[in-house]
């Protein structure tokens, strides 16, 4: 029979024992990013880091920085592969100048006809191999988040091609929304998400393009007289991760935060739809933008005007990738032109 004082240690070292396993810091993840939280992808993050926390019983701490509150566009791709930061969701748009053109793809006007042959791109072969590319870069892609088609805003009147001839429009650092807005006889100006806001109230740019959550949760409608629902364009995000920290983490830790990312990735698609159309509705009931849709002969004027981009960027984007982009849409038309 132990006597009381022995079962005391044993249980004194249990107990330490206990608290030793917890004693080890938790691995830190910083997530950056540009958007207001109240958007899908600001959800997304926070549900990441909820389920993150959770499932590690806080053996994983996620820090989210919004608004570009810690890092701004071009800065956060830089932090990133330095190790600066381990975890972003930067727009597809923003990979090019990384020389990822291929990303551009899904820059490309009206080249997806709907969200059913997105996704079949992003959670296919298509987009596996895309994200691939980014490795020797020393960058993981974990997923595609998604914010739908974007309208294009200013302050005079939009409703055919022809009424943004020559105004300087905002763009993100794409060569393909640079040649788009060329086709449209305007002039491009890339800039970083976090300077849009002031660059339209100073008038440094006459309009910009976006999905009505970004528009609407950076107020740019209260410096937008003019928005034309144009879908014309498309604005998803690669979740991406420096590799070299990824790959260190504790395989268990890798597996249960690949389900977070999983769960925050549904969370997201799930918000994107209702986010964007509740942005759109605002900006209707907001005394300060008129909202002009379009009918079918208007929408037909804008792809024709947009046609062009196609062509001219070919030299810029894999053939192939486009082709096989197109391949899925004719074989989802086929699907929803059968009976059922
Ligand atoms: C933009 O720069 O317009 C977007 O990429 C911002 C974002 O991350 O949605």
């Amino acid at each position: 029979m132990k006597s009381l004082s022995t079962l005391a240690v044993l249980f004194g070292f249990a107990l330490l024992g206990e608290s030793l396993t917890y004693a080890a810091p938790p691995i830190v993840i910083k997530f950056s990013h540009v958007v207001d939280e109240n958007t899908p992808k600001g959800l997304a993050a926070l549900e990441f880091k909820r389920l993150a926390e959770e499932r590690t019983r806080g053996r994983v701490k996620v820090q989210v920085y919004p608004n570009s509150s810690l890092y701004k566009d071009r800065e956060e791709l830089e932090a990133l592969q330095l190790g600066a930061v381990q975890m972003l969701a930067p727009s597809l748009a923003k990979f090019g100048q990384l020389g990822m053109r291929d990303f551009e793809v899904f820059d490309l006007p009206y080249i997806f006809p709907n969200k059913q042959v997105l996704k079949t791109v992003t959670q296919g072969e298509i987009g596996r191999q895309l994200l691939a590319q980014l490795e020797d870069r020393g960058i993981l892609g974990l997923a595609y988040w998604d914010n739908g088609f974007k309208v294009m805003s200013a302050n005079t009147p939009i409703r055919l091609p022809e009424d943004l001839k020559g105004k300087r429009m905002r763009i993100q650092p794409s060569r393909v929304l640079e040649s788009q807005m060329e086709a449209l006889g305007a002039t491009p100006i890339p800039l970083a998400f976090s300077d849009v806001h002031t660059a339209l109230e100073t008038g440094l740019v006459d309009g910009t393009e976006n999905p009505p959550s970004n528009l609407y949760s950076k107020k740019m409608h209260e410096v937008q007289k003019y928005v034309a629902v144009t879908n014309h364009g498309y604005l998803g995000y690669a979740v991406i991760v420096n590799r070299k920290f990824w790959n260190s983490l504790p395989a268990d830790i890798r597996t249960t935060l690949e389900r977070c990312i999983l769960d925050a990735t549904r969370k997201n698609d799930d918000e994107a739809e209702k986010l964007n159309s509740q942005a759109l509705a605002k900006v209707k009931k907001s005394e300060t933008t008129t909202v002009v849709t379009l009918n079918s002969a208007e929408l037909a004027a804008w792809r024709k005007a947009l046609e062009p981009v196609h062509r001219k960027m070919e030299s810029r984007i894999s053939k192939d990738l486009i082709t096989s982009i197109r391949e899925a849409a004719s074989a989802q038309a086929a699907i929803d032109a059968t009976p059922r």
